[in-house]
């Protein structure tokens, strides 16, 4: 089955009120969890890789990787999607090298680190956008910025974006410029800032009203109706997980991820497409300690590789479940990338 673009498979989970996780990929293990759990559960699939990713394993490397996953799992439609793109040179790179969808985040400037403003979001989101659509690929754009409502931190704390504080108005995206955002730019998703943060380290506590702004969302989603969100930072950050790592030699501290009944809160809200990245590393850890840990002796990669594979795989398919994406692959009618262009071309507007 050919690769699909991100506008197709939210159109479809939109119609019929579900989710589809954007699971992060580095390498053949992740991909091979994620695939043989959507297979399992007849699931469409968002593989998405950042900037970091693409570095990591190389694009040639990557595109093989996809178009393997693809050949191997024919049954599954797959999005490849650049998860945020800092430019649009970024994102137009991604597309060269067969990514059906691009993420083009404007909230930070190029440097990943000083905030961007709107004006310089919605212009290289819309340049992103009439690239992106001209050959059928998709565009996520984003308004507001990932932070902690806690403690008002950017996300240098986790190793990505802006250091320093951020007021609540930062940390939550406003309703009405959503939707001058979306009609500014005519991105196919948008991510939105509720109180969710990349990494283990979200909340020092479960969360509530008052750090995960689930109201602020149904606002956003009662402005935009027909809107694809995006819900960031999205990882649960199970405590079993955390615990197979720290009972394993591991030292993380106590935290907390976002609940998933909050996530299935969101789905009711509009999100439809929902990133992790930290819980599939939190996995592949886990069990690859275990293992280190039991059998010292061990050397074979396979062993626990695969054993991080297995745990990787499990968790996958329980997203896919919890997110009403199981049984929704055969209802894909999969559309080459040509007929989305020929559908934004004709599109009114356009
Ligand atoms: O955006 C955050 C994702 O978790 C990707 O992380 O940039 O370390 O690959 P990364
Ligand atoms: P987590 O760190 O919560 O997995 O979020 C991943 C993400 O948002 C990737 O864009
Ligand atoms: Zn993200």
């Amino acid at each position: 089955m050919p690769l699909v673009s991100l506008r197709e498979l939210l159109d479809h989970a939109a119609e019929h009120t579900y989710a589809i996780p954007a699971f992060n990929v580095n390498n053949m293990e992740q991909m091979q969890a994620i695939m043989q759990a959507a297979d399992a559960v007849e699931a469409p699939v968002i593989l998405q890789a950042s900037r970091g990713a693409r570095a990591y394993a190389g694009d040639v490397v990557l595109a093989h990787l996809i178009r393997a996953a693809t050949e191997v799992y024919p049954r599954v439609p797959v999005c490849m999607h650049q998860d945020h793109g800092n430019s649009v040179a970024t994102c137009v790179s991604a597309i060269r090298h067969g990514f059906t969808s691009v993420m083009m985040d404007g909230t930070l400037r190029e440097d990943g680190k000083t905030l961007g403003d709107y004006s310089y979001n919605a212009a290289v989101t819309r340049e992103t956008v009439r690239i992106a659509h001209m050959v059928g690929a998709s565009v996520e754009g984003e308004i507001g910025h990932l932070g902690s409502l806690e403690t008002g931190h950017g996300e240098a704390e986790d190793g990505h974006g802006f250091e320093g504080l951020l007021t609540r108005d930062h940390l939550l995206t406003k309703p009405d410029e959503a939707a001058s955002f979306v009609a500014d730019t005519g991105v196919d998703a948008l991510a939105i800032a509720i109180g969710t943060s990349h990494g283990a380290y979200k909340f020092s506590r479960k969360p509530d009203g008052e750090t995960l702004a689930v109201a602020r969302l149904a606002e956003i989603h009662a402005r935009l109706p027909h809107m694809h969100l995006v819900l960031h930072g999205a990882s649960s950050v199970p405590d079993d997980l955390q615990e197979i790592i720290n009972a394993n030699g591991g030292a993380l501290r106590p935290t907390f991820g976002v609940p998933l009944e909050e996530i299935e809160a969101c789905i009711q809200l509009g999100v439809r497409k929902v990133n992790i990245d930290t819980d599939l590393r939190l996995a592949l850890t886990g069990a690859i300690r275990r293992v280190l840990l039991r059998d010292p002796a061990e050397f074979d990669p396979r062993r626990y590789l695969g054993e991080g594979r297995s745990a990787m795989a499990v968790l996958c398919r329980d997203r896919f479940e919890r997110f009403g994406a199981a049984g929704r692959a055969p209802g894909v009618a999969c559309l080459p990338l040509d007929e989305m262009a020929r559908r934004y071309r004709a599109a009114p507007g356009a």
